[in-house]
């Protein structure tokens, strides 16, 4: 291990420590100022995943009960379906501070040590994209993560000599977009590991109504309605869409926001009756029209529409998947049937190759 690993010493004293907790990702900085008042707080406030909330109920009355930290929670999900806002509620229902980083923010085990060292009793540590922690900083986070144990190597070659201190028992949450970027070991170290589903138009309408409450919106019920069904069954994207459908009803009508109102508002800013936007149909167009309905290889399609293979994968691909509009196959993405008839385009001449061929 090198000193740089580990960083400089100084870096393990509280004083110095304290800059390094709460590094947060510039979109998640933007995105809690504009989202902080939408945050539900409390496990009842939490609209939805009726199981996770279920199993999470249990997890964390058992823990209140035994006045223990609960059991490390790793939520898995696409964005903005409330990763970070359930951090925040078991942080709340433990009545405990939360600490929160990320993993591309923790470069260093070192970085690792000053955060946990940090932390107080029975605290929640909330590690966002916990996928992207490097190796080295895994490997300090197993035997805290266990034993509530901190091994910290100082100098190097033959004078290196290993410190070890006790942490106080600290709950990790984690969250991912990609369970399957976590490596095994890390994985099998939290006792609860939940998924979180894309929600239906019911439970979307109660999180733009409740939303609506908040920012004092007057919407009535098909308005509420019309903006669920195009939120992707998301609710980040539901509460941004009814901000967008607000500006709309305050700007060109007369602030209430009814079925029309949300209808015109959502066509203006481009948002069509799936909850496409313009960058999903862009990556339908590019399959469907510039690739004859493909398969598309990730990397081609990404130059094509300007957006990461990442971004498109994390964020694009699963709802376009969940909605039957694209494939993935061994070799490269296809669209569907459903694809042309929504865009609005005949599907070209030769058919479509059948993607289980390659299954
Ligand atoms: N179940 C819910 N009920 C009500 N509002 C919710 C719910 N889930 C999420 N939200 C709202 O959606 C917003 C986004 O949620 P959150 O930031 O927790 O998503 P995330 O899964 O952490 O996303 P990312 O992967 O991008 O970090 C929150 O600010 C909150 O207002
Ligand atoms: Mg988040």
């Amino acid at each position: 291990m090198t000193d740089n690993e580990w960083g400089r010493e100084e870096g393990f004293h509280r004083e110095t420590s304290d800059s390094r907790d709460e590094v947060l990702r510039p979109e998640v900085v933007v995105d809690d100022k504009d989202e902080a008042g939408l945050r539900p707080r409390r496990l009842e406030e939490f609209v939805g995943q009726a199981e996770l909330k279920d199993h999470l109920e249990v997890v964390l009355d058992a823990a209140r009960g035994r006045e223990q930290p609960p059991d490390h929670l790793l939520f898995a999900g696409p964005p903005g379906l409330g990763k970070t806002t359930l951090a925040g509620i078991v942080a709340a229902e433990l009545d405990v501070a939360m600490h929160i980083t990320s993993g591309p923010a923790i470069e260093r085990a070192g970085d690792l040590a000053a955060i946990l060292t940090n932390l107080g009793d029975r605290d929640v540590l909330f590690i966002d994209e916990i996928h992207r922690l490097p190796k080295q900083v895994e490997e300090v986070l197993y035997p805290a993560m266990e034993d509530f144990q901190l091994d910290v190597v100082l100098g190097k070659g033959p004078a290196a000599r290993s410190i070890r201190f006790d942490l106080p028992p600290f709950t990790l949450v984690g969250a991912t977009t990609r369970t399957g970027l976590i490596a095994g070991p890390l994985r099998d170290r939290f006792g609860l590991v939940e998924r979180l589903d894309y929600y239906n138009p019911e439970e979307l309408k109660s999180i733009v109504e409740r939303a609506a409450g908040i920012l004092s919106v007057t919407i009535d019920s098909p308005g509420a309605a019309e903006i669920a069904n195009r939120s992707r069954g998301t609710p980040r994207i539901a509460n941004r869409l009814l901000r967008r459908v607000r500006d709309f009803a305050e700007v060109r009508a007369d602030g209430l926001v009814d079925l029309t109102v949300a209808r015109n508002g959502l066509a203006l800013f481009g948002v069509d009756e799936l909850g496409l936007d313009k960058v999903d149909r862009s990556i339908l167009e590019s399959i469907a029209i510039t690739h004859r309905g493909g398969p598309v290889g990730l990397s081609t399609l990404s130059i094509s529409v300007g957006e990461q293979p990442e971004t498109l994968e994390d964020v694009y691909e699963p709802f376009l998947i969940q909605q039957g509009l694209i494939q993935r196959t061994p070799r490269g993405r296809v669209v569907t049937p459903a694809t042309f008839e929504h865009l609005g385009v005949a599907a070209p001449e030769q058919p479509i190759e059948d993607p289980s061929l390659f299954e």
